[in-house]
């Protein structure tokens, strides 16, 4: 399916409510069918990428009742508990999502069962050692396909704790190995190079599950064996999918723009403060902080836009936005350059690459090394085709591009937006721009 972005004549103008984030949305899900008890959560992501791992636990044995409100999920969930859960009748198809295919790791490793994750063609080019080492450090074996991808057979079991330095910044390996932790008799602590997402030390205490952080020293810790309790829990919108339209309203003159009951966790909010830096007007009004910061977002077109530069310790709170703010970085005046980006290679696409190919054919000044991108301002886009290989995040940030643009962009395989965002277009109309689906 392609999406025509067009240049668009007047202002965006309107209120948003963003679906529910995605990372909550799956550890909630999880957390659940992990649980003793029945679960309720509400305003749960209704993406492909969910659908995947509510499709992995209910195949694992947990209970899972869904009923659509209001463009979201509320779900019921009667997990395993301490029964643990049972062996899977077929492989688990973890579609697109990394999240599902990784955490599933952790929470099988601990329990005598076998089985299989699957994945379409971009997971399956994804690495997986970066999970499997430090849980066969722990006790757990591994069956993987060629190369440490997937698919990728778990034989779990005993497991013993470990004290485990992550050799790249990733939630998604802290999280595996925190999950693990809950199975083995001790401590399991995680050190991290860089501050990653939060979201599991925060949640796993609303299940009853005491979690230990430091934040100077990076570190998250807990005590097993444990075994986490139904609870109740209302996700929040997700600031990687308000990232696309909070870049719209800024690009557009003349927009104003409200997008309300955003997560505002300051380990996802990093592309905030960079459109901050670049001069963006945005004001963030905080309404509850507990277990997660909310809020609402207004933003407005701002006077000009300069070039910043993106420090690696800021990366992982800006991971999944790279590729909206190298189309932001286009219209700002001189350099903005991103340092420490290598991580943007193993995501659903080499973005790296994919991103500055893309940049380039709409008519932008991009450059790329190893692990950094640098962008020249301001350039007003040209339009063009672009393909987003199949990636939620450059379909998304090509649309926006397409709103500035001089001419319209067409952008190939855009239904992989419903992995993240399946009413973008959607509400990107709902603001005022006239982009067409063919
Ligand atoms: C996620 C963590 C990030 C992010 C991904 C979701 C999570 O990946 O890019 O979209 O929910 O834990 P890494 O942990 O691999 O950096």
């Amino acid at each position: 399916m392609r999406y025509h972005s067009r240049p668009i004549a007047g202002p965006l103008a309107g209120e948003v409510v963003v679906p529910g984030d995605k990372s909550l949305s799956h550890r909630a899900v999880l957390f659940s069918a992990m649980a003793e008890g029945t679960s309720a959560l509400t305003g749960v992501l209704d993406s492909a990428d969910v659908r995947s791992t509510i499709e992995a636990v209910r195949a694992l044995g947990a209970r899972v009742e869904t009923a659509s409100v209001g463009g979201g999920l509320d779900i019921g969930v009667a997990g395993w508990g301490a029964s643990g859960p049972r062996v899977p009748v077929a492989a688990i198809d973890c579609g697109n999502s990394g999240t599902t295919a990784r955490l599933l790791m952790g929470v099988l490793a601990g329990w005598s069962v076998e089985a299989t994750l699957t994945g379409d063609a971009s997971l399956s080019r994804r690495p997986m050692a970066r999970v499997t080492g430090p849980l066969e450090r722990m006790g757990a074996a591994f069956e993987m396909a060629e190369g440490d991808r997937l698919p990728v057979t778990v034989r779990g079991g005993a497991l013993a704790p470990i004290d485990y330095e992550l050799p790249v910044a990733s939630a998604q390996v802290k999280t595996a190995v925190l999950l693990a932790g809950m199975r083995a008799s001790g401590r399991t602590t995680v050190r991290e190079p860089a501050a990653s997402r939060d979201h599991t030390e925060r949640l796993l205490p609303l299940f009853g599950v005491p979690v230990g952080a430091n934040a100077v020293e990076r570190t998250a810790w807990v005590d097993g064996p444990v075994v986490p309790r139904a609870a109740r829990f209302d996700v929040p919108g997700d600031p990687s999918s308000a990232a696309f339209l909070v870049a719209a309203a800024v690009i557009v003159p003349e927009s104003e723009v409200v997008l309300l009951r955003v997560a505002l966790n300051p380990t996802r909010i990093g592309f905030l403060r960079v459109l901050e830096r670049m001069g963006a007007d945005i004001t963030v009004d905080l309404e509850a902080t507990h277990p997660e910061p909310v809020g609402t977002l207004r933003v407005r077109s701002g006077p000009t836009l300069r070039g910043t530069t993106v420090r690696p310790d800021e990366v992982p709170s800006l991971i999944d936005e790279v590729p909206v703010l190298a189309i932001v970085a286009c219209m700002a005046e001189g350099t903005t350059r991103f340092d420490g980006v290598a991580e943007l290679r193993v995501k659903e696409s080499d973005r790296l690459e994919a991103l500055a190919d893309g940049v380039r054919a709409l008519g932008g000044r991009v450059r790329s090394g190893e692990d950094w991108l640098e962008v020249e301002g301001p350039v007003r886009l040209a339009g063009g085709d672009v393909d987003s290989l199949g990636d939620h995040r450059l379909a998304m940030a090509y649309a926006v591009a397409g709103l500035a643009a001089s001419a319209p962009v067409s952008i190939d395989r855009f239904e992989a937006v419903d992995v993240s965002y399946p009413t973008f277009t959607e509400h990107l109309a709902a603001l005022g721009a006239g982009g067409a689906l063919r």
